[in-house]
């Protein structure tokens, strides 16, 4: 089964599209066939996926109403998709609504601050409100980016998620400039960015949140 996977977060900044280039780069690289669609205007993933560093399909759609119908197609397409990514802009907008109908998986990116954990706490509504109207069950998980393990705010933070009962991956982003320097290079994290990605993609598939990933591979070559 394909599985479509929103990134969304009301926020700017928090980490949207560098957690999603960074598992989409690592899955790939584990074999798997992924597709991504860059629904936000600044096209920050397209700059990426352009430097064609990373073996998938990649394409911008800037009309809400044709998202749903895009994804479809990419379903139906003869490549059999394990994944679609989609990105989303960083405020709450007739697309990002779209991008959550269209997804049976959303994460919710959040730095360790209050104003992210705002726009992550928001973003979980709309996620739950979206997911009633359609009445279906839409998964979502707030992921911790950036952190900084030599202070406590993270614990403060997620202490706090925890205590308004919001879904979130144990594992988390560390701050690595592996994550900044893939903007530049078009390729998956490298060094410790990437060890940090791969337990994000490990806490995932043994939730069995996503079907393609071994993380057999990555454990070996660790
Ligand atoms: N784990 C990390 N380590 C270091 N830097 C990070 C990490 N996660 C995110 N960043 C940095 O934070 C900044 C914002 O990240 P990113 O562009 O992924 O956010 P976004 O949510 O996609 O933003 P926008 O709302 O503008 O689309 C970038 O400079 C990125 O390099
Ligand atoms: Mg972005």
């Amino acid at each position: 089964m394909t599985q479509v996977i929103s990134v969304v977060q009301e926020k700017g900044g928090a980490g949207k599209t560098t957690l999603l280039t960074a598992i989409a780069s690592l899955m790939v690289e584990d074999g798997a066939k992924v597709a991504v669609i860059d629904t936000d205007p600044q096209r920050h993933l397209e700059s990426w996926a352009k430097k064609d560093q990373t073996d998938l399909d990649w394409l911008y759609e800037e009309n809400d109403e044709k998202l749903i119908p895009t994804v479809k197609a990419l379903k139906k397409s003869e490549q059999t998709y394990d994944a679609i990514f989609i990105d989303t802009a960083g405020f709450k907008s007739a697309m990002a609504m779209h991008a959550i109908a269209a997804a049976n998986l959303i994460l919710i990116p959040s730095k360790a601050n209050e104003a992210d954990a705002k726009g992550a706490k928001r973003t979980y509504s709309h996620v739950q409100s979206v997911a009633e109207t359609m009445e279906k069950e839409i998964a979502s998980f707030v992921v911790m980016m950036d952190v900084d393990t030599n202070t406590n705010i993270t614990e403060a933070i997620t202490d706090a998620l925890d205590a308004q009962e919001i879904p979130r991956l144990r594992a988390m982003c560390a701050h690595r400039t592996g994550f900044k320097e893939m903007t530049s290079t078009g390729a998956g994290p490298q060094g410790s960015a990437k060890r940090s990605a791969q337990s994000v993609l490990a806490d995932m598939q043994g939730r069995g949140l996503i079907s393609y990933y071994r993380s057999d591979a990555w454990q070996k070559s660790a």
